[in-house]
């Protein structure tokens, strides 16, 4: 296959009507801290056995086409001895790899971060690929205070995610590109409207800079949001209408597919979200998704509780969230169905 085809068949895969991508990819630190709120130790095994139930969720594939491991995950099996990447496969579900190595401080611009890892990414690409993995991810953070984030900050982060995006696509693996602008502060909707404005448009211009094929990539950014502790929070309608206008304004047509990042929304406020962001963008030019990380799994973390015997719970618990968020990408859901 060419890489121009190999892209496209794993768009084709991923990108429908219905279905979204779960983000399964939480690092050593991260999952620590997820297993911390259920007081469950974070090992190996119990990493393993906590993704091999997820990925095992009977009729995942009915509502996920996608899923995000972490680097560990990719070489580790389900009980049966089944790599992860083949379970997946076998949902009908494609699995990705995260492929940056976290953040750090961006020198000169205090407050700003950046992220590492595109030192031997073309070779860790090959190796992912030869793993089974068709998609990759690359997360660029942006916190918002009064003096963040700085021109310094917008262009050195737009540039790591335009030159990651290049190298996947030259490796014929499709770029998720999540550019995340944080939900931490009290700052209002509107300020996070005017940051994600920026950030998008310099994401756009480094993508073009780096001759990213729009049409083979997904973009993962956050819904326009109040901050966390904004004493002013706002309606999913206004959420809705803000978020599509400063996306309006910066995504192309070409790219095929939105998938938003949940950043701290609760399982259920990030289902209601893509409920009322679909029903009012029933003409955007994009399909307008998720790739959940914590509004999918909450539920299921918190029935799982580490215990063998509770995986079936976790699953339906996953299962249940998957489906309503499916049901939210049609402008189809409620509360009642909760
Ligand atoms: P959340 O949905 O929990 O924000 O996670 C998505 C993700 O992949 C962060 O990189």
């Amino acid at each position: 296959m060419t890489t121009h085809s190999e892209l496209q068949q794993c768009i084709d895969d991923m990108v429908d009507e219905r279905r979204g991508i779960l983000a399964a990819d939480e690092s050593a630190p991260t999952i620590a801290k997820r297993f911390a709120t259920i007081g469950v130790e974070s090992t190996e095994e119990l990493r393993r056995q906590y993704r091999s139930a997820l990925l095992s969720t009977p009729d995942l594939g009915d509502y996920i086409s996608g899923v995000i491991l972490f680097e560990e995950t990719l070489s580790q099996c389900d009980n049966r001895g089944m790599s992860f990447s083949e379970l997946a496969w076998q949902h009908k579900i494609v699995p990705g790899i995260k492929v940056d190595k976290g953040l750090g401080p961006l020198p000169g611009a205090p407050g700003d971060k950046i992220t590492f890892g595109l030192d031997g990414l073309p070779e860790r690409l090959l190796t992912y690929k030869k793993q089974g993995a068709r998609f990759a991810k690359w997360r660029e953070v942006y916190p918002i205070s009064h003096h963040n984030p700085s021109r310094q900050g917008l262009v050195a982060n737009a540039e790591m995610l335009a030159r990651y995006a290049a190298e996947c696509q030259a490796a014929g693996v499709v770029p998720i590109v999540e550019p995340e602008v944080l939900m931490d502060g009290d700052h209002h909707i509107d300020c996070c409207a005017s940051v994600t404005e920026a950030v998008l448009k310099s994401v756009f211009q480094a993508l073009d800079l780096h001759k990213v094929t729009l049409e083979h990539m997904l973009l993962k950014p956050n819904m326009v949001l109040p901050g966390k502790s904004c004493s002013d929070q706002s309606s999913t309608e206004e959420i809705a209408e803000k978020t599509l206008s400063v996306l309006r304004r910066c995504i192309p047509a070409a790219v095929p597919s939105i998938n938003f990042l949940s950043g701290g929304m609760g399982p259920e406020e990030a289902t209601l979200n893509l409920n009322t962001l679909n029903q009012a963008g029933d003409k955007a030019p994009w399909q307008l998704s998720i790739s959940y990380g914590r509004a999918l799994q909450q539920p299921a973390l918190q029935a799982w509780q580490g215990r063998v015997e509770n995986c079936q719970a976790a699953q339906r618990a996953l299962l249940k969230r998957a489906k309503l968020n499916s049901l939210a990408r049609l402008g189809q859901y409620h509360s009642g169905l909760e």
